[in-house]
């Protein structure tokens, strides 16, 4: 794989803090948009970023742009490419696509095209061809055409990055694992060094996030199968090297608290963290959120209340997120309060100035990690100011 132009895609809104993580890993971002961030890369960043990034959803590495206006352009110049040299021929290829022009309508008839122009040109070469079909396990491509501009990468991710693949037990409306890791790392938290306590933890993706940082293990250590792996050239002597870089934290300083009104949750949450492998790391509690055990020091109580959408669910939760306000001032002083909602009304009601607001998205729902300075002592009236 020569060196080409990555794009690392996440989901609406987590970029900058991919750029980042990116940076942290010591690489230099090329550019930034809402869904992604580019960068330069070969197989070693390939794998590197495919192993370690937690908040990212897919690493896409160019094959190559051209013009294409209409199907046919598209098949002619497709062709052109050396795919023998690229794809195993007795492999297995599953295309996917973003299409937005005049030309075409379906986008699984510009998949169509494109995979007949890779079969085409493998057996005219080799006499031989992939099979083709929906899933991702094993050589995926993606096919970027906007108007007439269409770019081919392989998507070398395959199954999507953004699943940290320990969450086999998911309770009530799950976060996401790249947007939870996303959550953690927009935190002032320090990850091994403070208290990091998720009152209402559901299946715990927060809490088992901040672990995973904290000891410092990639989301790769809980997955053997990757579309690089499927890309001719792949050598597995060089993952292998590429794994033994790693070193983990087995001990950390500050508290990892996770607790939830539920019994259910809080048994999800503890399955889930075994399957991460940090269920020693975290203290789980079954307790209504005011009741959790807040410790002395300093920290962070990350939250994510449910949202909901019926009214009488609403008129319920108002009153959870006064409660919630009440909590952050009364139990919480010292420490840093995070809200992770999807509901800027409920919002209101926890009653205390935000520090800041980042905006995620949740599936397609607009939400904000609200930040609260919770001040102790001569400083506790600001923190009750209302918004
Ligand atoms: C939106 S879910 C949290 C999802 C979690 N972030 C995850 O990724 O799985 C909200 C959780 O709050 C819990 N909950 C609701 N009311 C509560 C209360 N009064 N005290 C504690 N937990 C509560 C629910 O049982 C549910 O698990």
């Amino acid at each position: 794989m020569r060196r080409s132009k990555l794009v690392i895609n996440c989901q609406p809104g987590i970029s900058p803090v991919l750029k980042n993580e990116i940076e942290s890993l010591g690489y230099r971002v090329l550019s930034v948009d809402n869904t992604g961030v580019s960068m330069e890369g070969g197989w070693e960043e390939v794998m590197d970023l495919n192993f370690n990034l937690r908040t990212a959803s897919r690493v896409l590495w160019t094959i190559r742009s051209f013009e294409a206006k209409n199907p046919n352009e598209l098949y002619a110049e497709a062709k052109k490419t050396p795919w023998n040299k690229l794809i195993p021929k007795d492999g297995f290829i599953s295309i996917h696509s973003f299409v937005k022009n005049d030309y075409i309508r379906d986008t699984s008839f510009a998949n169509l095209k494109l995979k007949d122009a890779i079969v085409d040109q493998m057996t005219e070469t080799t006499g031989d061809r992939p099979n083709s079909g929906k899933e991702k396990d094993k050589t995926v491509i993606f096919m970027f055409w906007y108007e007439s501009k269409c770019t081919i990468y392989f998507d070398t991710s395959g199954e999507t990055i953004a699943k940290h693949g320990y969450r086999k037990m998911p309770f009530k409306a799950p976060m996401m694992e790249s947007l939870a890791a996303a959550c953690v790392r927009s935190s002032v938290w320090k990850p091994g060094k403070d208290h990091f306590i998720n009152p209402m933890c559901g299946s715990g993706t927060l809490a088992i996030e901040a672990a995973l940082l904290a000891t410092n293990r990639p989301p790769g250590l809980l997955r053997d199968n990757y579309g690089f792996m499927h890309i001719d050239g792949y050598d597995p002597e060089v993952w292998k090297a590429q794994k033994s870089k790693l070193r983990i934290n087995s001990k950390i300083d500050g508290k990892i608290i996770a607790s939830d009104l539920s019994g259910l949750a809080v048994n999800a949450a503890i399955e889930n963290a075994k399957n991460a492998d940090v269920s020693d790391l975290i203290e789980f509690e079954k307790a209504p959120f005011e009741k959790t055990n807040i410790p002395e020091g300093s920290g962070i109580v990350m939250i994510n209340p449910e949202y909901g959408d019926r009214l009488g669910e609403i008129e319920e939760l108002e009153k959870i997120y006064e409660q919630l306000g009440d909590f952050f001032k009364q139990k919480c002083q010292g420490k840093m309060g995070y809200i992770f909602t999807g509901n800027s009304n409920l919002a209101k009601r926890i009653g205390l100035r935000t520090k800041s607001k980042t905006q995620f998205f949740n599936a397609r729902i607009e939400c904000r990690l609200l930040e609260y300075e919770l001040y102790g002592g001569s400083r506790k009236a600001e923190g009750n100011h209302k918004t």
